[in-house]
C-alpha cells in the first residue's frame, strides 16, 4: 500500500482483527491463550469480588453499582479512573503497537485489597484460588436474544475481536458456541449450577430492568452493606442507563480507544429489554427457538425475553 494512502486510514482501521484460539475447547481471544498459565495461577485474595458474567450481559453496569455502593455513593469517588482500571477485566491482555496496552493480571496484582474484579470466564476455567480463598462472586445473565443483538454489535464497533460477518453468520456461531468465552448456554447452566456450591449471587439483566432498587438491595445484603435511602436513590440515579451512557468514566469512551469505534455502535447503545425483536425474522426466531428448547432441556433456568 501506498505511504500516503496508509495516512489516510485511521489508527483504528490500521489495527488487524485478531484470531481466537482455545482452552480446554472454550474460544477465547489469541491473546489471553498466549498467558492463559498465568490466568489460571492467579492468587485470588480472600475479600476478592469477582463480577462474572457472559460478555454484554451487563458487567459494566453491575460494576458501576458495585462501585458506588463501596463508595457509599460517592460519584467523585467512582470517578477516580475508567471503568477498566476501578475493577481489573481479569483474563484480557492486549499488546499491539497501536492499542493501548492492557494486562488485566498486572492491574490486579497491584491493586491494593479489597479488589473488584471482572472476567467473562466460564466456570470451569475461574482460577481455583477464587474457590480455594471461598470469594464472594456477583453473576449477570441476559437473556439469550438480548444478549447476541448486544454481542453482535459490539463485534462491529470493537476490533479487538474478531469480524463478527453478518448478523445471520454470527447468529450461527452463537447457537454453535464458537464465538469469544464460549457457549452462552453453558456459560449461564454453568455458572447457574456454581451457586448451589459457592457464594455466588446470581442476577438477571432482565430484573435488573425491571426493578433495579431491589436488585440493588440485593447486592447490598450480599456484600453485607447498608446505606440509606438518598444514598440509594443517589446510586439508583447515577447507574441508570441514560446518566451511565454520558459518563465517560462507564461509557468506554477512554478505555480502548483505539479499538472501539463508538461512530459504528455505541457502547451503550440500548440499554432495553425485547431489542432482539428489531433484529430476528420469523424465521430466525423459530430456529432460534427450536435449537435454545434442546441446549436448555436440562436446566432449572428461567429467562424473560419481554417485559
Ligand atoms: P446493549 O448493547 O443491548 O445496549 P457489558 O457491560 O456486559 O458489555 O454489557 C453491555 C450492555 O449493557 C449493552 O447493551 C449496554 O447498553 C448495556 N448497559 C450498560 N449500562 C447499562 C445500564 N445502566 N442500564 C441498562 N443497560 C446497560
Amino acid at each position: 500500500m501506498a505511504l500516503d494512502k496508509m495516512e489516510d486510514l485511521s489508527l483504528q482501521q490500521m489495527v488487524p482483527r485478531p484470531e481466537p484460539g482455545e482452552v480446554e475447547g472454550i474460544t477465547l481471544p489469541k491473546s489471553v491463550c498466549s498467558i492463559w498459565d498465568q490466568v489460571w495461577n492467579f492468587q485470588a485474595r480472600p475479600d476478592d469480588l469477582l463480577i462474572a458474567t457472559y460478555a454484554k450481559a451487563g458487567t459494566t453496569w453491575t460494576q458501576e453499582t458495585v462501585d458506588m455502593i463501596q463508595q457509599n455513593g460517592d460519584v467523585e469517588k467512582c470517578r477516580r479512573a475508567t471503568i477498566g482500571k476501578r475493577h481489573p477485566f481479569l483474563e484480557w491482555f492486549i499488546e499491539d503497537p497501536l492499542s493501548t496496552r492492557y494486562f488485566g493480571l498486572e492491574l490486579a496484582e497491584a491493586m491494593p485489597s479489597p479488589r473488584t474484579l471482572k472476567t467473562h470466564l466460564p466456570v470451569q476455567l475461574v482460577p481455583p484460588s477464587f474457590w480455594k480463598q471461598n470469594c464472594k462472586v456477583i453473576y449477570v445473565a441476559r437473556n439469550a436474544k438480548d444478549n447476541l443483538v448486544s454481542y453482535y454489535h459490539f463485534h462491529r464497533m470493537n476490533k479487538g475481536l474478531p469480524d463478527p460477518g453478518t448478523w445471520e453468520e454470527f447468529m450461527e456461531k452463537f447457537m454453535t458456541g464458537k464465538v469469544l468465552w464460549g457457549s452462552w448456554y453453558d456459560h449461564v447452566k454453568g455458572w447457574w449450577k456454581a451457586k448451589d456450591k459457592h457464594r455466588i449471587l446470581y442476577l438477571f439483566y432482565e430484573d435488573m430492568k425491571e426493578n433495579p432498587k431491589r436488585e440493588i438491595q440485593k447486592i447490598l445484603k450480599f456484600l453485607e452493606k447498608d446505606v440509606n435511602q438518598e444514598i440509594l436513590n443517589k446510586i439508583l440515579h447515577n447507574t441508570s442507563f441514560e446518566i451511565m451512557k454520558e459518563n465517560p468514566m462507564a461509557n468506554y469512551t477512554r478505555d480502548f480507544q483505539t479499538i472501539m469505534d463508538h461512530s459504528i455502535s455505541p457502547f451503550m447503545r440500548k440499554g432495553a429489554v425485547g431489542d432482539w425483536k428489531n433484529h430476528f425474522t420469523v424465521a430466525q426466531n423459530k430456529k432460534f427457538d427450536e435449537d435454545y428448547k434442546k441446549k436448555m432441556a436440562d436446566t432449572s433456568l428461567v429467562f424473560r425475553t419481554e417485559l
